[in-house]
């Protein structure tokens, strides 16, 4: 299948195709010098497969995680580029998770300031959420996504063979994106969520319908002005999760764990037990509450001592809260903790 994302010029397809790691050359243009940055975690012959398929690979492996999404890192990829002669007119491709999409088409969009950026996501958080909008950043002093841009990829290739390889935990974290998604925006594809009696075995049509709701809100609003930032569902409480127990949790897990104190009781009671049967965490670890606070009022997204954050009264219907920080505490009264 293949979606069109409509962005006037920086318009681009979105391809989902079982085996299109294979296919790349028929879709992208790589008779000439690619980039292709992938991690240790990967398996590695998903690169090798794209590189083969490229006039001039430079291929590039960094370490699996978080950490990656760095300076440094970003730093190797554009002195890379720069020892092999790279040109306006070459490209970077990602074949990889969120990191590896986020860090090199971060490098793409700044190198002689912007070349083809192609993104080959091979998580299910990556295929159904990060690899497309064009938000591509790294982290800086532990703050997460702190320096980035707006950069739309050329194509994006997705292969859902790719998560056979997957650890369940990934996977899961991956299907907290697609039930951000549908819970604000989409009631149907929610409930087919909730009613598979197992939602792995059709990851491929959740793929596709949260594509749909991300292209859908990406065409509205490419930079965040309004719509789009309903997709921070889960993420105000979420980042600080992430930022204080990064080490135990998934990004997708931190959002999962943040959905639940921004939704109605009716919801949360239909939220839990969904999360059980994936595999994602419904309880908080044990935790300064206000320390968790006070991170998350921080977030980049915080005004003042306001914050916005996404409320869920009914499964795909969503509010836009202004609430003051000290609010935040009645949030995350009741069940949530251990
Ligand atoms: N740009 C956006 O719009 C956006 C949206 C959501 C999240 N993100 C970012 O995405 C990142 C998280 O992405 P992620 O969850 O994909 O994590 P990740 O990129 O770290 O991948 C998770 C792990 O899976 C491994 N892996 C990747 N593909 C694999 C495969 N097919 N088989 C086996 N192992 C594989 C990786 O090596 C890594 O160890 C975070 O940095 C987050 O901030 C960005």
């Amino acid at each position: 299948m293949i979606l069109p994302l409509s962005l006037g010029e920086r318009s681009y397809d979105i391809v989902v195709r079982r085996g299109v790691l294979h296919q790349a050359s028929e879709f992208l243009q790589l008779n000439r010098k690619a980039l292709i940055v992938t991690d240790d975690g990967v398996p590695a012959e998903y690169a090798q497969t794209v590189a083969a398929q490229c006039a001039t690979p430079v291929l590039v492996t960094l370490p699996q995680g978080e950490t990656t999404k760095s300076m440094a890192c970003f730093e190797l990829l554009c002195r890379t580029m720069l020892e092999h002669g790279f040109t306006r007119t070459d490209c970077v491709v990602a074949v990889g998770g969120g990191v590896i999409g986020d860090l090199a088409g971060f490098a793409a969009a700044s190198f002689m300031r912007g070349i083809d950026f192609y993104n080959l996501p091979t998580t299910l958080l990556s295929q159904v959420d990060s690899s497309i909008g064009g938000k591509v950043a790294i982290d800086l002093d532990g703050v997460k996504n702190i320096v980035g841009a707006f950069y739309q990829p050329k194509k994006v290739l997705i292969d859902p063979d790719t998560l056979a390889s997957l650890d369940p935990r990934h996977l899961a974290a991956g299907m907290a994106e697609a039930v951000k998604m549908s819970a604000t925006f989409d009631k149907d594809l929610f409930e087919t969520i909730e009613r598979a009696d197992d939602p792995y075995t059709i990851v491929e049509d959740i793929i596709i319908g949260s594509l749909k709701l991300k292209r859908m809100v990406v065409e509205q609003d490419e930079k965040e002005q309004g719509l789009r930032k309903v997709l921070n569902f889960g993420h105000t409480v979420g980042h600080a999760v992430e930022t204080l127990f990064g080490d135990q949790y998934f990004h997708g897990e931190c959002v999962a764990l943040g959905m639940l104190p921004m939704c109605n009781y009716e919801v949360r009671r239909r939220l839990i037990p969904l999360f059980k049967r994936l595999g994602l965490p419904t309880v908080y670890p044990e935790c300064n509450k206000t320390q968790l606070m006070m991170v998350a009022a921080h977030d980049k997204k915080a005004d003042g001592f306001d914050i916005t954050v996404v409320f869920v009264p009914k499964i795909g219907e969503y509010e836009m809260r202004k609430i003051h920080f000290d609010q935040l505490e009645t949030y995350l009264e009741g069940d949530l903790w251990k």
